[in-house]
Formats: structure tokens, sequence, C-alpha cells
């Protein structure tokens, strides 16, 4: 059961966006999967378009671990193959724990107990505080996502960084699989300009596709749809891209090698 946290320490940078193209790729090559929003903003829980929470991550998150994952899970309205892990506002205190450290394995434990599940994606919130170091402790592998800006290399550095910690600290098999670079636009010498500069740094973790800019992404999110189901040729595109990101994340949380290189040559 292959886990991929997605974190960026920026916000607005489409950390929700790939954990539902994802998600979708998912859906789309019959996979069972289940996305857990750990995010109080719960944007992922919106775009999933659940018909019923009774129970969020903040439940299964609690110290005396009342509520069991099996329990909170809810079906998306994405299809019977796609199940969430609601978010609600109140999971932000999570970010804080007063048992502190003991709190990180928390949803490592909590996750083991998934049956019958293909891929877990966590969508982390934009923040390096407990909700994403317990993702981290959780994952096999980590996707850092990055807007080719001027900020993109620092955020890029802090994320890896922070993955780094918690490999060392406590999860030995946490890989980085990739940084996604989001909202490209062909024809902007500064995206070009940054991408270079991603690519100088950390060549073989730039993930290649890039995912373009195009206004499908948010009009299906919009929707409550998977970019995969959304009829515009900009939608197709970066369903497509998605697909190759999935398949190449799979590879990668299943090996036991380091860092793995992207699959299509740059
Ligand atoms: N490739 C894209 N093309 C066009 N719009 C995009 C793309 N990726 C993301 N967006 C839009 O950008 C906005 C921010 O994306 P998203 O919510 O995925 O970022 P985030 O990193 O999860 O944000 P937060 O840090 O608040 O959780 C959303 O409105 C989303 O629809
Ligand atoms: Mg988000």
């Amino acid at each position: 059961m292959p886990t991929v946290s997605v974190l960026s320490l920026k916000g607005g940078v489409g950390k929700t966006s790939v954990t539902l193209g994802l998600a979708g790729a998912a859906r789309a090559a019959g996979l069972p999967c289940v996305v857990a929003d750990l995010d109080p903003q719960g944007n992922a829980t919106t775009a999933l378009d659940p018909a019923e929470v009774r129970f969020t991550a903040n439940d299964v998150l609690a110290a005396d671990g009342a509520v069991p994952i099996g329990d909170a899970l809810t079906a998306s309205g994405w299809g019977d193959t796609v199940r969430l892990l609601a978010s609600e506002p109140a999971l932000e205190r999570r970010n804080h724990p007063a048992d502190g450290v003991a709190a990180r394995h928390r949803l490592r434990t909590a996750l083991g107990g998934l049956r019958d599940v293909d891929l877990v994606l966590l969508d982390c919130p934009p923040s390096l505080a407990e909700l994403t170091s317990s993702a981290l402790a959780a994952s096999d592998v980590a996707v850092v996502v990055a807007e080719p800006t001027a900020f993109a290399l620092t955020g890029a550095q802090q994320a890896l960084a922070a993955v780094d910690t918690v490999r060392r600290g406590h999860n030995l098999r946490l890989r980085p699989a990739g940084i996604v670079v989001n909202r490209y636009r062909t024809g902007s010498a500064e995206h070009r300009y940054r991408l270079d500069e991603l690519i100088a740094v950390y060549r073989d973790l730039v993930l290649d596709p890039v995912v373009p800019e195009r206004s499908a992404v948010s009009r299906a999110q919009g929707a409550c749809l998977p970019i995969q189901r959304w009829p515009s040729p900009g939608a197709r595109e970066v369903g497509r891209i998605f697909a190759g990101y999935l398949e190449l994340l799979l590879t990668a949380a299943r090996s036991d090698a380091g860092p793995f290189a992207k699959g299509a040559a740059r």
C-alpha cells in the first residue's frame, strides 16, 4: 500500500491539485485509493464531494484514538474506488499537539489499519508543522510541489530538508519521489528560468513533464470532478501527465532504491 505525501511549505502552489490529479489517475486505472485531507482548510474534502462526513482526520488523530480509520473513511463523490479521510477546521489543533512527538506516529498507526487499498495520498497543509511531519512519518515517498517563481528553489530546499529530517528521525524508508513544477506557462521566460534553476540543482528530482497552467484544473475542481473526466483538451493533457506521475510514484514507492530518476528523458 504505497503512501505518498504531497507537500510544500508555501501555500497555493498546487498540493491539493496534485493530490486530486493523482487520485483521478488512480481512479481511471481502477486502483482503490484513499485521500487523507490533512489540511484544516479542507479543499480536497470539498473537491471530493463526499455525501456524508461523520468523522474526520481530527477524530482519527485524537490522543485516545477513539475513532478507527475504518469508521472515519467516507465514500467520495468520485466513485467507490476513491475514499476520503475528510478534514475540518478543528484539525488545526493537531498541528500543535499537547503530547508533542508522541503524536507523530498516530497517523502511521491509523493508516496501518487500512485494507484493500492500492494507494494512499496525503494532502498536506501549507506548513511544516506537526500535520506535515506526521504525514511524512507515515509515507513511503514524498512529492514536493513548486511553482516556477522566484521562491521555488528556496521552497523546494525547505521541503526536502523537512523530508530528510523526518526520514532520519522517524521513518528511514521515506524518500523524496520528485518535485512537481505546477502552473508552468510555456511562453514565460521567467518560468523557463526558474525551471532551469530547479533542474540545475535537483536534476533527477524535477518531474518531466511539468504541469502546465490550464483553466480546466480549477474548473474540474469547482465541479467536483476528476480532471480526467473534464471534457477539454487542457484537461486531457493534464490528465495524461498525472497518469505518468502515478506510474512513477508507484514504482518509486515499491522500490528500495534511493531517490528515483524521472521516467521520461529530459
Ligand atoms: N496547473 C494548474 N493550472 C491552473 N490552475 C491551477 C493549477 N494548479 C492549481 N491551480 C489552481 O490554483 C489554486 C491553488 O491550487 P491548490 O489549492 O491545489 O494549491 P495548494 O498548494 O493545495 O494550496 P494550499 O496551500 O492553500 O493548500 C486553485 O484554485 C487551483 O485550482
Ligand atoms: Mg491545498
